[in-house]
């Protein structure tokens, strides 16, 4: 078996709500196996490249499609280090944002000016749109870090060229580089998140590319499609649900009340793993090592309630969200800059597939079934 998986039978006017089940195309990027549970990025299984290498590498990895040699390495971090810094017209843009708005609108904003400042509009061909990737990858973090120290009242710290991807983020949210075991939680996260092929902010991203659109176009929907709580935003909503059932004791009792509500449980369940993330593994390891000094034993003890009653009551088991929400709250991230987080990690998916998209383009345009009134007259306006 490959792992393909096969569209289901095409017959006229047969509708596939969601899209569900259709193989709309293929892509080198990446493969999620609905048979093992298991996720590669270019043929190189997920865990082992969280393992071995680090955030850098694999954005490396899913843009050109081998992983980096050392001098290409030194010369990718060389050029990211460069480009971190964001100019006055970004920054002033984004500082008449209404104070109260989501990182998410602030990212879509700064994307979407980021395009429009861009010089190179209009050039669309490999090399422009892999700066371009570099460019959003390199500066994400940056207007993150900003937004997450404007929503505590503090100065933003400017990035620091002689730091590593992962520390200087932190070091720009924090005002100093956490323990190793954040940093590399932190790592993890970002691989993970990475890339998970026709996702539906991925699937967003190819739809624009495929009318032939900007990159920063492409950009600025997919951040829109991963905003929502049913995708991206299930890591800041499983937070928000962790402290509303708030002691190990009511997961029970809250679980039977959600249930009878009809409410989704948010970080359980995935439109294509049905017996579990293949991710949920690594990340809840990097959960566990967060958690050993006991401090925050219940809120562990929580976590591993809830997965066991979800997984006895219902049969459903947690997607990558789950691990990521309580993780990122130990590591002392408000909860709505969360998905942003997200965000950062994704950049490397996205653009890879915009790439991609561009590579053999076919404009995606389904067909409906319209169900609506029957066609009929306009009628004259009475009196
Ligand atoms: N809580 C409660 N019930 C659930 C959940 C959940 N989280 N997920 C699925 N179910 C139930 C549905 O109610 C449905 O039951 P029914 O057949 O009795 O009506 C059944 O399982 C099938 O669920 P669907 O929503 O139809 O499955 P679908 O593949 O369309 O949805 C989705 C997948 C959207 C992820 C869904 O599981 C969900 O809403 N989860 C919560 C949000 C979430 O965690 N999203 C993150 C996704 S992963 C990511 O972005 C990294």
């Amino acid at each position: 078996m490959t792992g393909l998986i096969p569209s289901p039978p095409h017959h006229p006017g047969q509708i596939f709500r969601g899209l569900a089940g259709v193989v709309v195309d293929t892509t080198t990027i990446s493969m999620v196996n609905q048979e093992t549970n298991s996720l590669t990025y270019r043929g190189y299984p997920v865990q082992e490249l969280c393992e071995s290498c680090s955030f850098e590498e694999v954005a490396w990895l899913l843009w050109h499609g081998e992983l980096p040699t050392a001098n290409q390495l030194a010369e990718f971090k060389l050029v990211e280090r460069n480009r971190r810094t964001l100019g006055r017209n970004v920054t002033s843009a984004l500082s008449r944002l209404p104070e109260d708005c989501h990182p998410m609108d602030v990212l879509r904003t700064a994307i979407s000016y980021l395009g429009a400042d861009d010089p190179t509009e209009g050039l669309d061909d490999r090399d422009h749109n892999l700066a371009k990737s570099i460019d959003m990858f390199a500066k994400l973090p940056t207007i993150v870090a900003f937004e997450q120290r404007r929503r505590r009242g503090l100065e933003p710290i400017l990035p620091d060229a002689n730091l590593g991807y992962a520390e200087n983020f932190l070091q720009m949210c924090f005002g100093e580089i956490p323990p190793a075991e954040q940093v590399r939680a932190f790592e993890v996260s970002m691989i993970l998140y990475a890339e998970h092929s026709f996702n539906a902010s991925t699937f967003t991203a190819r739809v624009v590319t495929s009318t032939l659109s900007d990159i920063y176009s492409a950009v600025t929907a997919a951040i829109g499609a991963l905003k929502g709580p049913l995708h991206g935003g299930a890591n800041e909503a499983v937070m928000h649900l962790l402290a509303e059932i708030g002691d190990v004791a009511n997961v029970e009792p809250w679980l039977k009340q959600a249930f009878v509500d009809k409410r989704k449980i948010m970080g359980f369940g995935h439109r294509v793993y049905k017996n579990g993330d293949s991710r949920v593994p690594t990340m809840t390891a990097e959960l566990r090592k967060l958690t050993s000094d006991g401090k925050s034993a219940d809120l562990l003890a929580t976590y591993d309630a809830l997965a066991a009653a979800m997984l006895r009551v219902k049969d459903i088991h947690p997607n990558l969200d789950y691990p990521t929400g309580p993780v990122y709250h130990l590591m002392g991230f408000d909860i709505p800059i969360f998905t942003p987080l997200f965000v950062m990690s994704r950049i490397t998916g996205w653009t890879a597939h915009i790439m991609e998209q561009l590579e053999s383009n076919s404009l995606i345009r389904p067909l409906s079934s319209y169900v609506g009134v029957e066609q009929r007259k306009v009628p004259t306006l009475a009196g």
